[in-house]
This record gives structure tokens, sequence and C-alpha cells, in this order.
């Protein structure tokens, strides 16, 4: 990203140049464990990337909020007066729901310019709608002396996702993206909130991200139905034990479960939560112990779950799941984030990266009829001013 051109653009779109925007950035994130846990209040292990959001921002005389972003031909021009409603453009939803939670705290806000640029793919599975999110909640809060932490950012980015945008996510997302640490993923207990940032070292592996390129369409719909299959599941299990949501089980119950669930598809949807939980324990445990290779085996065995228990995968992310760990130096390769489309995320030996990527883009091509992207991701700090 250039500072300078990003600058310039925000001149030519706003005019006058005396008086100098700030700079702040938020990233995107990559899930490398732990997927469709945080709403069932489990664990996840994610880690914040180095692309990202940027907002340039600066204050105006007047009370009109103008939105414009480099991403999209998309401007828009609205007026504080009160709590605003979705208005069906879609980015803009992010900020103005983030904006409303400020508004519903009693922050008094006046006009602002705001020019974005994000180079996280959207809807990708890498939280571009969380970045935009935090982006804009770190900035108000700075512009406005809110006083907020991050992790009321946080849970206010949440919120305008939840009750503004309309997507029921959990907080693995924007807690990432607030709390990112370089060189380092986050440990995230999802009903306590107790974290731990845990040092990646990944020695002679990298990570690497593969976008299927698939459109995701039913994506909020079917993501929804997994979270009421999980709501019937733990309605299910309460006459087992009094349990608030799926992580109170563990791996050595999972053979309960037949006994309290007959219908097969909750049931399957129940043992995925629950040996998810169980992976992401002790995949922080192997990492801290550089045991990268079983680290890897339980990435798989994710995929796997999230495929036939879970069922959020789909033929596109299945052919670079399996094809990928064809290939040489695959140490790991699983999907990442919601599923249905969007990312993998694999640990492949540095040695073997180039071959991973051409043979692994031409078998994906020839199934599938789409090229896939590749991106070589560095893990980098959370949201923040820039400049
Ligand atoms: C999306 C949601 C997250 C999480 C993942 C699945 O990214 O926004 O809250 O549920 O899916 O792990």
């Amino acid at each position: 990203m250039d500072t300078k051109i990003f600058t310039e653009k925000f001149f030519e779109k706003y005019g006058n140049r005396s008086d100098k925007p700030v700079l702040f950035f938020s990233p995107g994130r990559v899930n490398l464990i732990g997927e469709h846990t945080d709403y069932n209040g489990g664990f996840v292990f994610p880690c914040a990337l180095n692309y990202g959001t940027y907002l340039l921002i600066r204050n105006v005389k007047d009370n009109t909020l103008k939105f414009s972003t480099i991403n999209f031909n998309d401007d828009s021009v609205t007026e504080l007066k009160g709590l605003f409603l979705n208005t069906g453009k879609k980015w803009i939803n992010y900020p103005l729901g983030v904006i409303n939670e400020f508004i519903k705290k009693g922050i008094k806000l006046s006009g602002l310019e705001l020019l974005y640029y994000g180079d996280v793919p959207n809807g990708a599975g890498l939280s571009s709608s969380a970045s935009i999110e935090m982006v804009t909640a770190v900035a108000l809060n700075e512009f406005f002396n809110a006083g907020f932490n991050t992790l009321d950012l946080v849970k206010m980015s949440q919120k305008a996702e939840n009750e503004f945008v309309g997507m029921n996510c959990g907080i693995m997302d924007q807690f990432a993206v607030g709390f990112g640490k370089k060189d380092h993923a986050i440990f995230l207990n999802c009903d306590t909130l107790f974290y731990e940032n845990v040092p990646l070292v990944l020695t002679d592996c990298s990570l690497i991200i593969t976008n299927t390129n698939k459109r995701r369409g039913l994506t909020d719909s079917k993501y929804n139905e997994r979270r009421s299959e999980c709501d019937k599941a733990v309605e299910l299990l309460k006459l087992f034990k009094p349990i608030r949501n799926l992580s109170e089980l563990n791996n050595g119950e999972i053979n309960i479960l037949e006994k309290y669930i007959k219908d097969p598809v909750i049931r399957k949807r129940a043992k995925h939560v629950i040996s998810e939980n169980g992976r992401v324990i002790e995949a922080v445990n192997v990492l801290k112990d550089n045991n990268i290779i079983r680290f890897g085996e339980l990435m798989n065995q994710s995929h796997d779950s999230l495929k036939d228990d879970y069922e959020v995968t789909g033929t596109e992310l299945d052919t670079l799941v399996y094809e990928g760990r064809k290939l040489p130096g695959v140490i790991g390769t699983r999907m990442t984030g919601a599923g249905f489309g969007g990312c993998t995320i694999s640990i492949v030996r540095k040695a073997d990266s180039a071959n991973f990527m051409t043979t692994l883009s031409s078998t994906y091509h020839k199934k599938t009829g789409l090229m896939p992207d590749f991106y070589q991701p560095e893990i980098g700090n959370g949201a923040g001013r820039i400049e």
C-alpha cells in the first residue's frame, strides 16, 4: 500500500490539501484451526494478516459523513441526524453499523470524510467485513475521544455485523482483527474471552492461503442454519447435563451423543464442535513444542470433520484440500472461515511452496474450471493508527 498515492486519491476526492487526513489500518484474519466453535463458546486459533483495510479520515465542519472506497465506484453522502438504517448498499453498512454503535453509546459525532481501501479479498473467509468494521471503530474512538478499549470496540463491531448487517457471526473475526500480534496466533476461549498470544514459529515452512474464487451464495443462511442446529443439540443434551453451550462437553463424552440426539444430522454437528475444540487445544500444545507435523495432522482432521460432520465445505474447497494433500511438502491443509467457498489455509515446506502453487493451480483449474489465487501472508498486528 503506497501511502502517498492513497493520500493523493483522498485529496482528489475531497480537496483541501492543507488539512491532512489520518491513516488507520485494520488487518483481515486467517483462522488456523477451530472452525464454527466461536458461537458455541469454544476455542479458536486465528491470526491477523498483513492484508486488510486502510482508512484515511478527516474531520469536516458540517454534519455530513462522506464515504468513498478505492475498491468500487460506490460513494455515499449522508447526514448525521440520529440512528442510521440499513442502506441495502453492502459495504457502507459495515461502517454505518459501527457508527450506530457509537451513537447508541451516547458519543457525540460530527462530520467526517472517509476513504477506504482494502487489499484482503471480499467475502473470501478472511474477514474483510470485520476489518472494515474495526478500522472504522478504532478511527472513531480516536477522533471523538470516546475512550473505549479494544474489547469494547470488538464487541461493538460484532454487534454492528449481527444487528445492522444481519450476519449472526461469532466473536472470532473482530477479536482476531482487534487483538492480533505480529508473528503470533491468538488462542481464544470464546466463552470467557480469555486469550493467549502464541508465537507462530513455522521454521522451514510457510503459510499459504488459497482462494477458491468461488462466489459464496447462501453462506449467511447456511451459517445461521448451522447455528440453530447447534442450539437444538444443546437443548437435547440438557437431559444429559445442564449445559449452556456445546463446548462444555469434551471428547470423552462424544459417545453419549447417540443416546440423547436421535437426529443424525444434529448429532454430527455436535460431534464436530466437540471434537474441534479438542483439536484446537492439542494444536496449541504441539505448536508450543514445535511439532509442526502433528499441527498439520490436526488441521487435516479439522477439514475432514468440517466436510463430513459439519458439511460446510463443498467441491471447490475439497478439491484444493484433497489435491493439495497429495503434493510434496504439504504439512496440513484445511478450509478457513465460514466455508461454502472462500479460502483454504495450508502449511507447506518453503522448498516446496512454488511447486505447491503451480501444480495445485493447474489441477484445481482442470477439476473445477476456476483459477485459484494464492497469498503468502505475514502475521501482523491488530487494528490501529498508522500515521
Ligand atoms: C465466520 C464467522 C465467525 C466464525 C467462522 C467459522 O468467519 O464470522 O464468527 O463463526 O465463520 O469458524
